[in-house]
């Protein structure tokens, strides 16, 4: 019976790769029991994850999972810590690692918590007059909309609101076509938490800069999951984080700064770090040296173990996997899950596009008459773990996979969704 099923997820796979899939939900009938060895191929990078087989894990996107390799050097340079007094450090070797991973200069980068603390870092920091016209998408997370909403309110900046088109061509002409000679910055995701559509960020960028117009990309979600060159977007600030795709420890984050872009920006939070020497006595009250890195925006004492746990991330993902190998598993996945749904129902709505230049691990759908918040509830009832998209009502049932997800998940996924038809 386990010989049958793998020949015939080998074939659903092969058929998924290259003819676009077929009835291998329907002829493979029911799964039994969650304790299936998994098929040892060339993608079966289940094994580096210390994941239970109880349940199947399609929530990537809003928290990976970090391989044992990288927990281990998290615990470890944290025992080093509490064991033998050795604080501190790992913040050059991070900030190597994310150039190396994701272009630019060393300095380019500061070091963060997670994708919003960047994104305040920028939206609070920027500075805006009354009347000042920022272009942002309905899409945004709560991370960035609500920041956005705040500055606005806080500075009487208007929001410019763009939808998100399926078509992400259009969504590019939105987007442009709210440019207005009041536009100081377009705050863009480059890949919106809600529908998994990859935005045109470059193109975008490039016709921003033309214009003398500020560009914050929401990065999120392409970090870890695809092949990204922050510089080459042609962006002035991006962030992102290490605890989604990038399968690094929880509460990571980095802030690019293009550094022409770094004098247009003065930190919002200052300490040890900003500046190199201080005096500040009765009759002195001075600092000097102020850092021309990183340092500029992040301060105070930070932890070795998550710093190095990520760049541990890094090269599990580049030297371990490569990038390119894990693209094409993630994308590949998520066609395989929106063929299934495909497949179980046909009149299902999918709001992540099919063009593959715009397509990543995320696919998002809906299935008219059922409410995507209760499929959600139910499937985790089941042990299967998909995220509800809220945003915007969008009302969507979101699935993210990545590399410890395999075809067995998606057949998982699959049964689960069939018996709530
Ligand atoms: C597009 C997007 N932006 C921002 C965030 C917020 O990320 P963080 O929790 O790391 O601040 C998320 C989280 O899911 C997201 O999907």
């Amino acid at each position: 019976m386990k010989q049958n099923r793998r020949s015939f997820l080998k074939k659903a796979v092969l058929s998924t790769a290259t003819i676009g899939m077929g009835s291998w939900l329907t002829s493979a009938g029911r799964h039994h029991g969650s304790n299936t060895p998994i098929e040892k191929g060339k993608n079966d990078w289940k094994s580096s994850f210390m994941l239970s087989d109880q349940m199947v894990y399609m929530n990537n996107g809003t928290m990976g999972v970090s391989p044992e390799s990288v927990l281990d050097q998290t615990i470890t340079a944290m025992r080093l810590a509490d064991t033998m007094g050795k604080y501190g450090g790992g913040e050059e070797e991070l900030c190597q690692s994310l150039a190396r991973f994701l272009g630019g200069a060393p300095s380019s980068y500061a070091l963060t918590r997670n994708v919003t603390e960047g994104t305040n870092m920028v939206l609070m920091g920027l500075k805006f007059k009354k009347g000042d016209e920022i272009v942002c998408t309905s899409h945004e997370h709560a991370g960035t909309a609500i920041p956005l909403m705040y500055r606005s309110r806080k500075d009487g900046i208007v929001l410019k609101v763009v939808d998100i088109h399926p078509n992400p061509m259009q969504t590019t002409d939105h987007i442009l076509s709210a440019i207005t000679k009041k536009t100081r910055l377009l705050c863009l995701p480059h890949m919106p938490c809600t529908t998994g559509q990859l935005l045109e960020v470059a193109y975008i960028c490039r016709e921003a800069r033309k214009r003398n117009i500020l560009t914050f990309i929401d990065g999120a979600h392409p970090p870890g999951m695809l092949k990204v060159d922050i510089p080459s977007i042609g962006c002035d600030f991006y962030s992102g984080c290490g605890h989604k795709w990038m399968l690094g420890p929880k509460g990571t984050g980095f802030l690019y700064v293009h550094p022409p872009a770094a004098a247009l920006l003065p930190p919002v939070f200052v300490g040890a770090g900003t500046y190199g020497a201080y005096l500040l006595n009765t009759q002195t009250q001075s600092y000097s040296k102020p850092a021309t890195d990183g340092h500029k925006y992040y301060y105070g004492s930070q932890n070795a173990g998550l710093f190095l746990g990520l760049a541990a991330s890094v090269s599990f993902l580049m030297d371990e996997l490569g990038m390119e190998q894990v693209e094409s598993h993630a994308k590949r996945l998520s066609l395989m899950v929106r063929d299934s749904v495909k497949h179980i129902h046909e009149e299902a709505v999918f709001l992540c596009p099919d063009d593959m230049r715009y397509r990543t691990g995320v696919c998002s759908f809906r299935i008219p008459g059922m409410s995507s918040e209760t499929i959600c509830q139910q499937m985790r009832q089941k042990g299967i773990i998909v995220r509800h998209v809220h945003e915007n009502n969008l009302d969507l049932v979101r699935v993210s996979t990545h590399v410890y997800n395999t075809e067995e998940d998606v057949f998982r996924f699959s049964e689960t969704l069939k018996d709530m038809m």
